[in-house]
């Protein structure tokens, strides 16, 4: 039985690893053991006591709390905060219940006085190692509430241990450096407030003693599936202890539980092996594959995408003298990308008009498709769908849907708006309006990017909101349109982009099948950028293309190779290649297709 309740508490067991967690003595939720799994239930300890008390001493620093709320003596990371509608700003939580199924824990806590239930929710993934975790609040009684933090986890390492954390960090068109740093006492953040996941951190941690290496060695491991603001919290206490707490991020953050209502948290996976930074991201990659990819493990098609030898400069004639060459080498899906639509000759106009431009065809969409499947691939397309340029019939039709505040310039970036996709109405037209781009062509690859993040998220709430839920309502609303269209066009492969890496988690994965790494493709670079990435993801999901950049510098073997680590594309202005290039081109080509099974899913 994965999840087990016992005299002392409840052992969650994966194949190899178990996580205990425990009532101590007064009441506190504490988490007893995490580590390899051991025989017998009395084998692992009893729930820790909070020993070592003095004046300037709290639970807090003394103890592994599972999910401490903000209250008492408490000066440590907590992962709840709430303010009751009399204006009392701390929680004090009594254990109710639990309820275990299978591979379930549910455990219920009540406030001593206010309406407020938590309920932590943990599951086990036996054959990945994982345990995820997620919180429930909830209103019971006829006034509201506001949450002002809600973490998804806490996960403690070891006490005493010296630790050390290892992250990503970059920008755009630099994503994905590893790093592993010593945590020192006090608090180590890694957050975006972006809206998004974001290129500068990723919402992912491994955590060891700063012995253990690619092939041995404990090491602690965890993601949160959340594309919007996220924060990470890895703090050493003064006792020594050190945990990790993530979650979607209180900066500027709040939601009013109306009563009767719930807040819930993203979930959060987290796993241990004693085996080494590499057994944990395959842990990952094989459970990214196996439980959280629409697609699951599908081995993906070549493609070749437009964007680089075009940019703007699109039209019918083009692309069709494009997608003849990228045949000819053994592409097998071919993907337009920025450009095609309405009023887009720059990135100044038509971000939000979804139908080909007149002009550059004349025709629609459907004589290059034909004519694409005539040649054999599958054609994709570039859409941008929470962007609106100000010069768009969107816009002029709807300028009360972008995020704004009132009496404050909106702030453009690449020239565009966000659409507030908190508000249903936005989310329909974005439902309808791809559906019927869908309904109407050929297409099985979609390219969804987001080419900016967030400013003034103002929101003018129609009922109850505070308006600060946006944050967390526009990642919701994200989810419901592309929920909504997975269903819809079950058949589609679609690929999260923003700008590059820049909404990449286990959140979007449920989604997309696939993601744009980096638009840094010149190969060298490529290299760091991709080993980081594959710390955490499949190389399934990685699209890397084969572009003009380092032409002449690097030889295109090595740059073929390096893209031929994931899943292989070509980017670069065929019509510019000699015919030696394109003949290595189509050899490479050839002999990923021989390959790609093991590389994809090895
Ligand atoms: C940013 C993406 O990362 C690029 O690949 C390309 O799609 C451009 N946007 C198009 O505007």
């Amino acid at each position: 039985m994965p999840v087990r309740s016992t005299p002392q508490g409840w052992t969650l067991e994966t194949n190899t690893t178990a996580y205990v967690i425990g009532l101590n003595s007064t009441g506190d939720l504490v988490q007893r053991y995490w580590g390899p799994w051991l025989p017998y239930p009395e084998d692992y300890p009893p729930p820790p006591e909070a020993t070592g008390w003095a004046s300037f001493n709290g639970r807090g620093q003394l103890l592994p709390e599972e999910y401490a709320p903000w209250g008492g003596l408490r000066y440590t990371e907590p992962c709840l905060k709430v303010t009751f509608a009399d204006g009392v700003r701390d929680v004090v939580l009594r254990f109710e219940s639990a309820e275990t199924e299978d591979e379930v824990l549910a455990l219920h806590f009540e406030d001593a006085h206010y309406p407020l239930r938590l309920t932590l929710v943990y599951r086990v993934h036996p054959v990945y190692d994982l345990i995820e975790r997620q919180a429930i609040i909830t209103n019971t009684g006829d006034v509201p509430f506001t949450v002002e933090r809600a973490f998804s986890a806490c996960w403690h390492l070891p006490a005493d241990g010296a630790y050390r954390l290892s992250h990503l960090t970059g920008r755009w068109f630099d994503e994905w450096h590893l790093h592993r740093d010593p945590l020192a006492q006090g608090v180590t953040v890694l957050e975006s407030r972006r809206g998004l996941t974001g290129h500068h951190h990723n919402p992912w941690f491994a955590a060891d003693d700063g012995t253990a290496t690619e092939d041995g060695g404990d090491v602690w491991f965890g993601v949160l599936a959340w594309s919007g603001s996220w924060k990470l919290t890895a703090e050493k206490t003064d006792f020594g202890r050190t945990a990790i707490s993530l979650g979607v991020n209180d900066w500027d953050f709040a939601w009013r539980v109306p009563p009767g209502d719930i807040f819930s948290t993203p979930v959060c996976y987290a796993g241990y092996t004693p085996e080494g930074f590499g057994a944990a991201s395959r842990l990952l990659h094989d459970f990214i594959r196996g439980q959280i990819l629409p697609h699951g493990s599908a081995t993906h098609k070549i493609l070749y995408n437009s964007w680089e030898a075009t940019l703007f400069e699109v039209s019918a004639a083009g692309q069709t003298a494009l997608a003849e060459q990228a045949a000819r080498l053994g592409v097998e899906l071919f993907v337009m990308d920025d450009g095609w639509f309405k009023g887009r000759t720059s990135d100044r106009a038509g971000l939000g008009d979804w139908t080909p431009d007149p002009v550059k065809f004349p025709g629609g969409l459907k004589p290059l498709i034909d004519r694409v499947n005539a040649l054999g691939m599958d054609f994709g397309l570039w859409v941008e769908p929470e962007m609106v340029n100000p010069d768009s019939d969107l816009y002029r039709a709807h300028p009360d849907w972008v995020l704004h505040f009132p009496h404050r310039e909106r702030t453009t970036a690449r020239q565009q708006l966000m659409l507030n996709l908190a508000r249903p109405e936005v989310q329909q037209h974005l439902i309808e309006t791809l559906s019927a781009l869908l309904r109407e062509h050929n297409i099985t690859f979609i390219k969804w990017d987001a080419n900016r993040n967030m400013s003034e998220p103002g929101w003018l709430p129609e009922d109850d909101h505070d308006a600060r839920e946006v944050w967390v309502r526009y990642t919701l609303g994200l989810y419901q349109v592309w929920g909504t269209l997975r269903e819809r066009f079950p058949h589609v492969i679609w690929q999260s982009c923003s700008g590059g890496g820049g909404r990449v988690d286990t959140g979007i994965l449920r989604y997309a099948d696939q993601v744009w790494a980096s638009d840094n493709t010149e190969a060298t670079a490529r290299l760091g950028i991709q080993a980081g990435f594959s710390q955490v993801f499949p190389a399934s999901i990685m699209e890397a293309w084969v572009t003009d950049m380092g032409r002449g510098v690097v030889p295109l073997r090595f740059r073929l190779h390096v893209s031929m680590t994931g899943v292989l594309g070509i980017g670069g202005n065929l019509a510019a290649w000699t015919a030696a290039e394109l003949a290595e081109a189509a050899h490479w080509i050839g002999v990923y297709k021989t390959l790609r099974h093991i590389i994809q899913q090895g």
